[in-house]
């Protein structure tokens, strides 16, 4: 499994790189905010396009940058993502659009293709998608099928929504069970999906069965065990907040170890590297 970094923080970006276990950079709008706001904080001053210049070449060739639009119909979302493209893929060849696979705010507005029908213009000019907002195996499905480069379904957000309709409260960092959370002898489950992790393994699946060559980020990750359970129901790649790549490595009995083996070590063996 791929590990990307979720933020816009090119601070957070850098120094995750600097690990050498990060592959790609995944944005949306209210990332990009939270990261202005923390630079504009510490007095930096920029342009947009300066700062998206400066994401880019933080991660790199061959590390994929999602940047997402912003319109919400047809002729918006694919002007946008033109521009993103045309305007930024230049610097390091790594852009990737994110659109949404339905970008209707609500259920009756009508254009709710309008995503499927961006993805599938887009592919035909070339241009990588990232599929985003998935929440449900069906939207992967439509979506790999109009042609997205990469989807990417919201495993914490899943979560949080079981959560919120069954009234249990929960803080963001919370652990949900990959196998559900059993209620009043029924699991809680929307249509089926019963955990985030769940729904990734649905559209594993889903992409096998077909050959699909379109790749799960795993999205809206909010723990270190959540990880693990998405790498060991084979996302392709998940994507994670700084935080959380921060707690992966570690554990309790690893610095309990590492005290003992510095208090340990004899003068005569700490000599060889004089
Ligand atoms: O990549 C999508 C992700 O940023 C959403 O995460 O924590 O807002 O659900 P979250």
């Amino acid at each position: 499994m791929k590990i990307f970094i979720d933020s816009a923080n090119i601070d957070d970006i850098q120094e995750a790189f600097s690990w050498g276990i990060v592959e790609g950079v995944t944005t949306n709008p209210t990332l990009i905010k939270k990261a202005v706001e923390y630079f504009k904080k510490k007095g930096t001053s920029f342009t947009m396009e300066e700062y998206i210049f400066r994401l880019l070449e933080t991660a790199g060739f061959g590390h994929p940058v999602s940047l997402e639009v912003v319109g919400t119909t047809y002729e918006e979302m694919l002007r946008e993502a033109r521009i993103l493209f045309e305007k930024f893929n230049g610097i390091k060849e790594n852009v990737v659009i994110k659109i949404p696979v339905n970008p209707e705010v609500s259920e009756d507005g009508g254009g709710h293709f309008n995503g499927l029908k961006v993805i599938k213009k887009l592919a035909e000019e070339n241009i990588p998608v990232n599929c985003t907002l998935v929440m449900a195996p069906n939207q992967a499905l439509l979506s790999a099928k109009a042609g997205a480069r990469y989807v990417s379904p919201f495993a914490g957000r899943i979560d949080d929504y079981l959560r919120v309709r069954a009234g249990i409260p929960f803080k963001k960092e919370d652990y949900y069970p990959v196998e559900g959370l059993t209620i009043n002898n029924i699991v809680l489950n929307d249509d089926g999906i019963v955990s985030g992790v769940d729904l990734v393994q649905n559209i594993k699946e889903i992409f096998e069965n077909y050959y699909f060559d379109t790749e799960i980020i795993a999205a809206s990750v909010r723990n270190a065990r959540q990880v693990r359970e998405l790498a060991q129901v084979g996302a392709d790649i998940a994507t994670i907040p700084f935080e959380v790549i921060k707690q992966m490595v570690q554990h309790y009995k690893t610095f309990e170890g590492m005290e003992n083996f510095i208090s340990d070590t004899i003068s005569e063996y700490r000599d060889i590297f004089k």
